[in-house]
């Protein structure tokens, strides 16, 4: 099988750890009889430098025209005090929304070796951690209009509106049990519905997906209380589905219990393909250009993208596997480095992985 991927390395880190995810992506389609193309596009910071915008017209075409899209990361200090309509971030946004891509899947898994990465204590770890955050993506305050600063007396004010209408609801609400369904069959939906009108509508609609899936078991927290329980008592958690904001933070915070920002791959998806496959993390500028950045989330990423988009679960086994070698092998980033193990840069690191690849 030819697959074709559109590549967008980004910016700060992005172009070293996409480096060494293509690097995997070659090995494993050797070892299975994948044959995968490549076309390179600018978004972000790259993008803003060459052509003046942070999602040129060719990027949106070269995604659409791809059977899946890798991306690095977007941003810096570089462009902080550029325009806000054309900053960095846009970009990345503006690709979410031109594909559809309204479902993030967001897995946070401890590797039990990374235990003692992990910054909460083994009792309250417990049996480890695997929870699969799924983050509505096209929709709530990132995109809800009006927005703006505008004088309003003789003060600013700034505002953004979160808004979400039932069927974007509902078709979030709709991945999040089918993959309960096939995980723990554990549902639960984070939302603010004792302050926000969006979140009663988030969750009355939530209720009427429930009836369709009765071996599902829901239940639903207010996104403070999940905050707090997420460090309490993460186990109790299979699958959450909540809003863009909401699942933004709490998917930071989910992600640090498994070691570092730098271990969590992302999905996003839309009704079809393609689908986009990043880590969590940015584009860390304070330790760009320094070899030192974790490579997993990226591929761990290509991993999902093998499973998502080309349907070979297989191929991704194999890369999880190869990336928990390494670390039962005792090599770390920086990030993730604790007394007694070797600490290695981002290169070396992917190599390690496409080593254990055989
Ligand atoms: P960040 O995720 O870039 O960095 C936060 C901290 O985590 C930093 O200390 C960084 O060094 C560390 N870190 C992140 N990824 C790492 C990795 N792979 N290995 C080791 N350490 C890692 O978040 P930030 O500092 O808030 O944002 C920096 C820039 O990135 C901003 O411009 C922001 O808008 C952008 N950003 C982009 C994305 C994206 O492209 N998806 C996501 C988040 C932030
Ligand atoms: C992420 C990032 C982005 C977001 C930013 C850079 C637009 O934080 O992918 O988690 O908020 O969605
Ligand atoms: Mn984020």
């Amino acid at each position: 099988m030819r697959y074709n991927i559109c590549v967008m390395p980004g910016d700060g880190i992005g172009p070293e750890i996409v480096a060494e995810a293509v690097k995997v992506l070659d090995v494993v389609g050797k070892k299975f009889g994948l044959e995968f193309a490549y076309t390179q596009a600018l978004i972000g910071g790259a993008a803003i430098d060459a052509v003046g915008v942070p999602l040129p017209d060719e990027t949106v075409a070269a995604c659409k025209a791809a059977d899946a899209v890798l991306l690095g990361a977007v941003g810096g200090p570089k462009w902080d005090e550029i325009d806000p309509a054309i900053r960095p971030e846009k970009g990345l946004l503006g690709i979410r929304k031109a594909l559809g891509l309204f479902a993030n899947l967001r897995p946070a898994k401890l590797f039990p070796e990374l235990a003692a990465a992990c910054c909460l204590r083994p009792d309250i770890v417990g049996q480890g951690l695997d929870v699969m955050v799924i983050r509505e993506l096209t929709g709530g305050a990132y995109f809800g209009e009006p927005r703006g600063i505008e004088k309003r007396g003789d003060e600013e004010v700034g505002f953004n509106t979160m808004v979400y209408a039932e069927h974007e609801v509902r078709r979030i609400a709709k991945v999040g049990f089918e993959t309960a369904r096939k995980r723990g069959k554990k549902l639960c939906s984070v939302d603010k519905a004792n302050v926000l009108d969006v979140s009663r509508l988030w969750r009355k609609v939530v209720l009427e997906v429930a009836k369709d899936y009765p071996d599902v078991e829901l239940s639903h927290m207010y996104v403070d209380n999940a905050a707090m329980q997420l460090v309490r008592a993460p186990s109790q958690f299979d699958v959450i589905v909540t809003e863009n904001l909401f699942g933004d933070i709490l998917s930071d915070e989910a992600a640090v219990i498994t070691g570092s920002i730098g271990m969590l791959p992302s999905a996003s998806l839309g009704a079809a393909n393609p689908g986009l496959y990043e880590p969590i993390h940015g584009s860390a500028p304070d330790i760009a250009g320094q070899d030192k950045a974790n490579p997993l989330a990226t591929i761990l990423s290509v991993a999902m993208m093998l499973k998502h988009s080309f349907d070979q679960p297989a191929a991704a086994e194999a890369i999880e596997a190869a990336c928990a070698k390494v670390l039962a092998d005792g090599y770390r980033t920086g990030d993730i480095m604790e007394p007694g193990k070797t600490l290695v840069g981002c290169k070396a690191m992917g190599q390690l992985v496409v080593e254990r690849l055989g």
